[in-house]
């Protein structure tokens, strides 16, 4: 008598659920969303300034665990793509745009998101009146995080970015690596399951960089989701399974960074600094030899590095060198510019 009873309160159990939540679209669109491992989904994403056209038609995904990287010259539009995911800046209103971070539309679930996504935004914004302590104890005030939880967890996050003795350090005591690192520790704060890093390494030593995209590759691996801006194409090979390249606010190439350089570029290249010796050789049309013109610079691409070599031959010393091809010579091949260029 009893079982029967559990069992059938077991089953008005299951049916109140389905009656109260499965019938509502939001619920049924997260539960959706709990299927699939896409942690950001975005269709058609406009942003305009005024005149200035920041995001033109952007779409793209990012799978759960993975990490996306957005490549582009400055004023690309990277940031602005950035901010509309967590709704720091709205997105244009426009009837094909789709945006959905963690299965909610930042426009409505700003909040939401936030709970579950740590940033580090291109500008630094800690609070320099404060130590690095105090920092991130607000922060942990944010997010509800009990004091006693608050500081296990700082400590932790300290040590876990190399930080572990710059508690008590005022924010202007630190160098600009430790700052970005005491960003990254702010942004984990709240165990996000998406961390988003604008430029993350920007104007810090190669030691440093590497530090912090072994910390990264750490997180990949424990399951955040990552998503980063960078002008350094070492930083998108080593960390980022996805690139998408952006100009003037547009995609212009999305994929894997190994594939893309395969596919679309041919794996050597002769780079001449000096544009009067480049008149000493002339590459084009000869045995799948490809020339291209930047500004100071002169580049032969080719399949055949003995070709290059030959080329090289009558060269003087010091006016060239032959290398792998990389992302900066796809974005040139693309759009004829440098990725680094100001616009
Ligand atoms: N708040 C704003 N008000 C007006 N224009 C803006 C604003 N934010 C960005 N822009 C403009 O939008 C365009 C894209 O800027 P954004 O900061 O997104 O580029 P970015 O790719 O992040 O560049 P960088 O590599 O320099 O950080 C630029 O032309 C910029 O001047
Ligand atoms: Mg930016």
């Amino acid at each position: 008598m009893e079982n029967a009873r559990q069992v059938l309160s077991t089953c008005m159990g299951k049916l109140v659920f389905f009656c109260m939540y499965l019938p509502n679209p939001a619920t049924m669109k997260y539960f959706i969303w709990t299927m699939k491992k896409t942690i950001i989904e975005a269709k058609n994403i406009f942003k305009s300034y005024d005149e200035v056209k920041a995001v033109v038609g952007l779409s793209f995904s990012v799978e759960s665990s993975k990490c996306f990287g957005f490549l582009g010259p400055n004023g690309a539009g990277k940031t602005t793509m950035m901010k509309m995911l967590y709704a720091k800046a709205l997105r244009d209103k426009h009837h094909e745009s789709e945006l959905s971070v963690l299965g909610f539309d930042p426009e409505n679930h700003e909040l939401e998101i936030k709970a579950r996504t740590g940033i580090v935004p291109q500008e630094d914004n800690l609070d320099v009146e404060l130590d690095v302590m105090q920092n991130l104890l607000i922060y942990a005030r944010f997010y509800h995080i009990r004091k006693k939880e608050a500081v296990k967890r700082i400590g932790e996050l300290l040590e876990f970015m190399e930080l572990g003795d710059k508690k008590k350090a005022p924010i202007r005591a630190l160098s600009g690596g430790m700052k970005r690192r005491l960003l990254i520790a702010r942004a984990l704060i709240n165990n996000p399951e998406l961390l988003i890093l604008d430029e993350p390494t920007t104007g810090l030593d190669p030691q440093v960089r590497q530090l912090i995209w072994d910390k990264l590759r750490l997180l990949k691996q424990q399951g955040v989701t990552i998503l980063l801006t960078t002008h350094y194409m070492e930083e998108a090979f080593q960390i980022a399974d996805t690139i998408l390249i952006m100009d003037k606010g547009k995609k212009l190439i999305e994929g894997n960074p190994v594939t893309l350089l395969k596919e679309n570029m041919e794996p050597y290249v002769l780079e001449i600094i000096d544009k009067k010796e480049a008149s000493k050789v002339k590459g084009n049309g000869k045995s799948g030899v490809r020339h291209e013109d930047a500004g100071e610079r002169v580049l032969y691409y080719s399949k055949n590095v003995n070709e290059l070599k030959k080329m090289a031959g009558k060269l003087l010393p010091g006016t060239h060198h032959i290398r792998e091809s990389n992302l900066e010579d796809l974005f040139l091949r693309t759009t004829g510019r440098k990725l680094n260029a100001v616009q």
